[in-house]
């Protein structure tokens, strides 16, 4: 099989890691790719929006799957693209329909779609311009913290949780007035859900399912929990709070129902559901949908199957999905973003990375690198995540450690307390 993944962050290098080890495999590319998408695969220069030029490097190098990284292509429409197109149907997309895709890009969608199907998740409102008053009225209704999320994406910035009322007031102006541009023409206003997050993954065809284990990353910058939100800046995989009990719950409540309702309205979905979830009490809700796997999470689960995922991959839409097995190794693993200096706010690109080939008994997946001659270069604020196996969460954690103190950069910043509360 010859594979495309698209997509250049620290997922991506994991699942070509991942996808790399299958006997099935002849091609990978990888685009953009990173420094460490290279050394696995062939990077190719591609826009991930644009489509003709996809497809055309698709035909051209005969590609049979196409494996969607981030959440960009996939609500601009990739896979409704190729299935229209007669000359690029056969190619398989790993990633959802536009509709499908609304699950993440549209929150005010997700929340209709969780309430027509009985998902547990936060009560909420939502509002326009046109309904300000009533958005008001609600918050003076609401007891605090006031959850208020841009309803289409927003580069990770679109949720903010505020104490006060007043400002919450002026945030609701502030965002139905353009804040966020068109993504927050429309607010959704939610309860707070006071609990511990968790991440589900789930393998699914729209009919078939797989559950991937289970993930909890940590997104804010600072240690313990505090300062802005990231992308993420580490994970651990399992989470010992999700137990059989929990999860069977979250399958019952929250997986079959969410797979029976894309069957009812119809939707094309090919590809991985991420379930944003929190335990209230013991109690699984929805807090987001997301329509792709998540990263830092990604760097823990994919070492974490045991079995191929390629022909899993490949059997999306057909019976022998449920016969393929999906076996999760018993064992931790953990990783530990290595970020640059200032990010998530603005920070410098292009500093020399040094130490990675001193790394012992941990994989270093690329985030933001590249390549120039000999040498790898930061490019991007999320730069390399070291994931690393153990039979406790404390003794993955200190090889990541221990690791993340070998590799350097200058103003390289990491958190020392991934995996604290668990
Ligand atoms: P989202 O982009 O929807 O995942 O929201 C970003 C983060 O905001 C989540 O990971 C939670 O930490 C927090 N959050 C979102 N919705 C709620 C809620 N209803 N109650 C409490 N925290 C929330
Ligand atoms: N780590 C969270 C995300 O990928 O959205």
């Amino acid at each position: 099989m010859n594979v495309l993944i698209l997509g250049s962050g620290g997922r991506e290098h994991a699942l070509s890691w991942k996808i790399a080890q299958s006997p099935m495999l002849d091609n990978l590319y990888i685009a953009p790719g990173n420094a460490g998408t290279n050394d696995i695969g062939q990077n190719v220069n591609l826009d991930i929006l644009d489509f003709d030029r996809i497809a055309e490097f698709a035909l051209s190098e005969r590609i049979d799957m196409i494996i969607v990284g981030p959440e960009a292509p996939l609500v601009a429409g990739i896979f409704d693209y190729f299935e229209n197109k007669d000359a690029c149907r056969h190619i398989k997309i790993v990633g959802p329909s536009l509709e499908g895709s609304k699950l993440e890009g549209s929150k005010s969608y997700g929340k209709v779609f969780m309430q027509e199907n009985g998902i547990p998740t936060a009560a909420y409102g939502e509002f326009t311009k046109d309904t300000l008053q009533e958005g008001i009225a609600h918050l003076r209704a609401t007891k605090g913290p006031y959850v208020l999320k841009a309803d289409g994406l927003a580069g990770g910035k679109g949720v903010l949780i505020i104490h006060d009322l007043e400002e919450a007031e002026e945030e609701l102006k502030s965002m139905l007035s353009g804040k966020f541009g068109d993504a927050s023409a429309t607010v959704v206003i939610e309860e707070f859900l006071d609990g511990i997050e968790f991440s589900v993954f789930v393998l699914t065809d729209g009919e078939r399912y797989k559950v991937l284990p289970v993930a909890k990353d940590y997104k804010r910058i600072g240690e313990g929990d505090t300062g802005l939100n990231t992308g993420g800046m580490g994970a651990v995989s399992p989470v010992p709070f999700v137990d059989d009990v929990m999860m069977k719950k979250v399958e019952d409540q929250i997986i079959r129902p969410t797979i029976a309702g894309l069957q009812k309205r119809k939707i094309k979905y090919i590809g991985f559901v991420f379930l944003g979830l929190i335990s209230v009490d013991g109690e699984p809700k929805v807090i987001e949908y997301n329509c792709r796997m998540g990263d830092p999470e990604t760097e823990v689960v994919m070492p974490r199957i045991e079995s191929d995922l390629l022909p899993v991959l490949g059997a999306l839409g057909t019976d022998e999905f449920d016969e393929l097995p999906l076996e999760q190794d018993p064992r931790f693993c953990t990783t530990v973003m290595l970020v640059s200096g200032g990010y998530p706010e603005a920070y410098e690109k292009g500093k020399q990375i040094n130490g990675i080939n001193e790394v012992e008994d941990s994989i270093v997946f690329h985030a933001g690198t590249k390549q120039e001659d000999e040498n790898v270069y930061t490019n991007g604020g999320r730069v390399i995540a070291v994931s690393s196996y153990g039979d406790s969460k404390d003794e993955a954690i200190a090889k990541s450690m221990k690791n993340a103190e070998k590799i350097s950069f200058d103003k390289k910043n990491y958190r020392k307390d991934i995996g604290f509360d668990l």
